[in-house]
């Protein structure tokens, strides 16, 4: 029996890059994936590949940063059908890059901050009374090496992942005796849309701090995810995966 058989997972921010390949990969091990994205079209194409490929996935509208929102897409999702057993959350934005200090905004930190940080608590949040009552569940939230090491010219982003793998250390304790773990995973820079208008100069950086000397693939990250967000992952919780080519081994 494939791993993920008979589970529901939300995977936030699934329309595009690693979230579309978790998608992807945990469908087709098993589950019933609520792929859900602030933009829907490409929610919508993602399960329809799923569904073309013998998988199981439905696409739904969803802005993280919007706290009533996702309490009432977690209880919608949990009522219709009539369980929850993981979310994977990368859903996310990068912000001002080479920005320095002095030149980053409020406006540029709270817009960053509302969609990486708020969002995975919000989502988090709405699922814990859900997941504590079946005594199980798994939470995956895509952080960043940046958030560990801190990428020059990009403080926001960089904090509001910081910030996310504090959260994950912290809460996962909280509900550590109810059958929940809740995870972190810190990629490297990985081929997706998000890095479509990266300057071969800063690609170019990224790589040459990165043992295996090359970009990582979005499928690399959904297999450790796929493991982060299974019920094989049951006795590590409040962790931070890498998967940087060997550029943060700590
Ligand atoms: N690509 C990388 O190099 C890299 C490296 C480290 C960490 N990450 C993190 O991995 C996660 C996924 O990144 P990616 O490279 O796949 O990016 P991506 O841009 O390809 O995909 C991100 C998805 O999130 C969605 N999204 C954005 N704001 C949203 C919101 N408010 N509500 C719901 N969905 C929203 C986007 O529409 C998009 O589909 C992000 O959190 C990112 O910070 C990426």
């Amino acid at each position: 029996m494939e791993i993920y058989e008979g589970q529901i997972v939300i995977v936030a921010g699934g329309g595009a890059g690693i979230g579309a390949a978790a998608a992807t990969l945990l469908a087709s091990r098993g589950a019933m994936v609520v792929v859900s994205d602030v933009v829907l079209a490409n929610a919508e194409k993602v399960a329809a590949e799923i569904n073309g490929s013998g998988g199981k996935a439905v696409a739904r509208e969803l802005n993280v940063a919007d706290q009533t929102g996702v309490s009432n897409f977690i209880n919608m999702v949990a009522k219709d059908f009539g369980r929850l057993d993981a979310i994977v959350n990368s859903a996310g934005i990068v912000g001002p890059t080479n920005t320095p200090l002095e030149k980053i905004t409020a406006a540029d930190i709270e817009k960053v901050l509302a969609i990486n940080l708020l969002g995975a608590i919000w989502l988090t949040q709405s699922a814990l009374p859900i997941m504590k009552a079946a005594k199980y569940g798994r939470i995956v939230h895509v952080a960043s090496i940046a958030g560990k090491e801190g990428n020059p010219g990009m403080t926001p982003y960089v904090l509001s992942k910081s910030a996310m793998i504090g959260f994950v250390k912290a809460v996962a304790k909280e509900v550590a005796t109810e059958g929940i773990t809740i995870n972190a995973i810190a990629p490297a820079v990985i081929k997706t849309p998000m890095n479509a208008n990266t300057s071969e100069e800063t690609l170019k950086y990224m790589i040459s701090r990165i043992p295996m000397g090359r970009l990582g693939e979005a499928e690399e990250v959904a297999e450790m995810i796929s493991f982060a967000a299974s019920s094989a992952c049951s006795f590590t919780t409040g962790f931070c995966f890498d998967t940087s080519g060997g550029r943060a081994t700590y």
